[in-house]
């Protein structure tokens, strides 16, 4: 059996996507869950690219123990001195250098012939050997570059010391077929290729990119890039749950290969990702979505109670979702709460345990029946919170609306021992709180991106989940707000994002 390595970029490539910056101890909290889930590499960022992104390189590479920990480089000193700094204290550390090797790359973006491109990657890839032995070189849309030329690159790559050789489709454009036969190829006329892992690194723009990852382990690739959730650029990368469950649910098609990870930390992971960027999964995501294992039609009802694998090819369990059907409710005492958490794959300290049982025993008195879902939501939502940085708390806030004149937000707000209150009048609640709570803070000059509003599970009384976006000096802050009430929960992701920015911006 030949292991695929799993490269995940979630904390690079994922975090390139629109409004999808985290900050530190969020990213802390995905590589944990990362090496949980047993990732081989964590390209933990692009240490060149900002003091937060090395100081978060840094610290990820100082926390993970069991997963090599990379950042990425341009094909330049000062990148490769920053990734050096960055990810040597790792147990097991990468660089990862980039140079583009397309015609179009090369002549409008680099300004480079191809013989310099040559040179670059000779000189560049031997000086980062000489820090470390674990050396990833990416040819940069490679799947437009000339495949004669392509050989050139790798094979001088590979002579100067890149173990690993990466291929990405960086702009989405390849087809399976094609990515198979361009990674046999160059594994074939490149002399040395025995010398290096091949890996294949896809953008979805045309929604192929897993399809697209498949075709390059076919193909020879034993390494694959990708995100959790899809993460990524534009469209986004290959996601990493959807890659792993395909080559685990036919093995036929991938004998004699496997993945280390370990997939029922899918769900968990994922559930955490979503929460952080504040996004929730597309019902029908694959794998993760509400309606992946769903069935709603009469006939697949029927062929499921018959046998489940009439319609169903790979179960809930198998990725971490937790389908039994106890249901918590107010008089359940913490023991039972805690043995319930702990089926659903939770694992909580007792500050975290005794903070979410008491916000399950508040929800019990609002709701008549406490789903799975909700008790996630408060363990998720917790986790958040203990990432929040110190600010403005909610005090108290009073609400008049009606639907014939603006509405009045009063609000209390607490900063350490000291309380502020003010009054607002808004189009809509929600929007007499919001400047409400602006006259109180008077905040920096932002743009205020996102706001977005679900439901955990069913029914009138159901939880509400809010997120909040907003955006100073080209940095995206988040906030999310959890309550039976509406006005609450937008009121607590409003105050939770503002906090966020107030702190960004007092760093920078
Ligand atoms: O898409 C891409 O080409 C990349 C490289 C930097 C690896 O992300
Ligand atoms: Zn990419």
């Amino acid at each position: 059996m030949e292991q695929i390595r799993i490269f995940d970029t979630t904390l690079r490539d994922g975090e390139q996507s629109p409004g999808c910056s985290m900050n530190l101890k969020e990213k802390i909290e995905i590589a944990r869950h990362l090496e949980k889930m047993k990732v081989d590499i964590i390209e933990a960022g692009f240490a060149i690219s900002s003091p937060g992104d090395f100081e978060s390189v840094n610290t990820i590479a100082k926390t993970i123990k069991e997963c090599t920990v990379a950042s990425l480089a341009r094909a330049l000193e000062k990148d490769i001195d920053a990734a050096w700094e960055a990810v040597k204290i790792a147990a097991d550390p990468r660089i990862h250098l980039f140079i583009a090797t397309s015609p179009l790359h090369m002549e409008y973006k680099l300004k480079m012939t191809p013989d310099q491109v040559l040179e670059k990657t000779a000189k560049m890839t031997a000086y980062a050997k000489k820090y470390c032995s674990n050396i990833e070189f990416s040819a940069e849309d490679a799947t437009r570059s000339d495949p004669d030329f392509l050989c050139k690159v790798v094979e001088i790559a590979i002579n100067n010391g890149a173990n690993t050789i990466n291929l990405p489709d960086t702009v989405g454009y390849t087809t399976p077929g094609e990515m198979k036969n361009l990674i046999e190829y160059v594994i074939k006329k490149t002399p040395n290729s025995d010398k290096a892992i091949f890996s294949g690194h896809c953008h979805n723009d045309l929604g192929m990119a897993v399809a697209n990852s498949l075709g390059g382990v076919l193909g020879g690739a034993r390494q694959i890039e990708c995100t959790v959730n899809g993460l990524g650029e534009r469209a986004g990368n290959t996601s990493l749950e959807e890659v792993v469950m395909a080559m685990r649910t036919r093995p036929d098609m991938y004998s004699e290969l496997y993945t280390g990870i370990d997939a029922t930390q899918i769900y968990r992971t994922s559930k955490t990702v979503y929460n952080i960027i504040g996004q929730s999964a597309p019902l029908n995501k694959p794998i993760v979505g509400k309606n992946a294992f769903a069935h709603e039609s009469g006939i697949h009802q029927h062929g499921v109670l018959a046998n489940k694998k009439t319609y169903e090819i790979l179960t809930p369990e198998a990725v971490g979702i937790h389908t039994n059907s106890i249901v918590l409710g107010k008089h359940s005492g913490k023991h039972a709460f805690e043995s319930h958490i702990k089926e659903m794959g939770y694992t909580l300290d007792e500050n975290e345990l005794l903070r979410c049982f008491e916000e399950f025993k508040v929800l019990c008195d609002k709701k008549k029946t406490v789903a799975d879902e909700d008790i996630e939501a408060i363990i998720l939502h917790g986790a958040t919170n203990q990432n929040e940085t110190e600010g403005y708390s909610l005090d108290w806030f009073t609400i008049y609306t009606s639907n014939f004149t603006s509405s009045t937000s009063s609000v209390s707000l607490k900063f350490g021992d000291e309380k502020f209150e003010n009054v607002s009048l808004g189009d809509g609640p929600i929007d007499a709180s919001f400047k409400a709570i602006d006259g109180i803070i008077n905040p920096p000059e932002h743009t205020f991106d996102v706001y977005n509003i679900n439901s955990i599970s069913e029914g009138k009384d159901t939880l509400g989940v809010v997120n909040v976006k907003l955006t100073s000096d080209n940095h995206t802050y988040s906030g999310v707000g959890l309550s039976t009430d509406i006005i609450e929960a937008s009121i607590t992701a409003y105050i939770k994002a503002m906090n966020k920015l107030l702190a960004g911006r007092k760093k920078s």
